[in-house]
């Protein structure tokens, strides 16, 4: 299903709360269609990340303004699966639990949007390609020619959570309980649907997809049709 000579390239803004399958839907949608995959919430972790690594996060929380200094000479990038930042690798470190538990906080902050979005914005310049986050149809790409929004319960959200992490530490060790992970994924829901700049929500022309009894097959199957149809419609 590679791109066909002569149809144009559009592009696929997949927005949704915390571990609703954006980012596994969005990768192989990339992958079937030949697009580029854009992955937001990686560059909003890994900004996350820089804050603490410099010991900068609760001082932040006082005086937000000094958050423009963080971003000065960041440099986040993407090659292949892996991410850069500044340089090093923090493919790994950007989903540790420490760093989700943070990431909304960082999120909220005006210049770390207004950077990031701009950011955004010039990698999806040439078009053909996806990209997942939580405003990527309201405000990154509000002319983007399909929008998707996926849901799924809260519980199953968790689940799906717990057995990710599970995989990087099979030993258990250190992993947070289900009770406590469907806890810190609905807070952060609520912090990413309640702020002030770019809060998570449905664009009105957005598609809605709930996951919760979805194989990850059939969610790739029902975004790509859409795109095929919208593709041949900008052709
Ligand atoms: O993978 P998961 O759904 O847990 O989250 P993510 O996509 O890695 O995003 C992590 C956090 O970054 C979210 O909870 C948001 O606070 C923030 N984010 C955002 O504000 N805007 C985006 N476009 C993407 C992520």
């Amino acid at each position: 299903m590679k791109q066909e000579t002569g149809t144009k390239r559009i592009i696929i803004a997949i927005d949704g709360p915390a571990a609703s399958g954006k980012s596994t839907t969005a990768r192989r949608v990339a992958e079937r269609l030949g697009y580029i995959y854009i992955d937001t919430g990686a560059m909003y972790r890994s900004v996350t990340l820089k804050a603490l690594q410099q010991g900068v996060l609760d001082g932040l929380r006082h005086s937000p303004e000094g958050v423009s200094s963080l971003l000065h000479d960041i440099s986040i990038c993407f090659d292949g699966d892996r991410v850069l930042l500044d340089g090093s690798d923090v493919t790994a470190q950007i989903r540790e639990n420490r760093v989700s538990r943070e990431v909304s906080f960082i999120s909220s902050l005006k210049p770390v949007r207004d950077r990031l979005r701009d950011m955004q914005r010039e990698l999806g310049r040439q078009r053909g390609v996806v990209m997942d986050g939580r405003d990527i149809g309201t405000v990154v790409f509000p002319d983007a020619e399909l929008k998707i929004f996926l849901v799924a319960d809260a519980r199953e959200r968790a689940k799906r959570r717990y057995v990710e992490l599970l995989a990087k530490s099979p030993d258990g060790a250190g992993l947070p309980d289900l009770d406590l992970l469907e806890e810190e994924i609905t807070r952060r829901d609520q912090d990413d649907a309640h702020r002030e700049h770019a809060p998570l929500r449905k664009h009105a022309e957005a598609h809605e997809i709930d996951t919760s009894d979805l194989t990850i097959e059939r969610q790739v199957d029902m975004v790509c049709k859409l795109a095929q149809e919208k593709e041949a419609k900008v052709r």
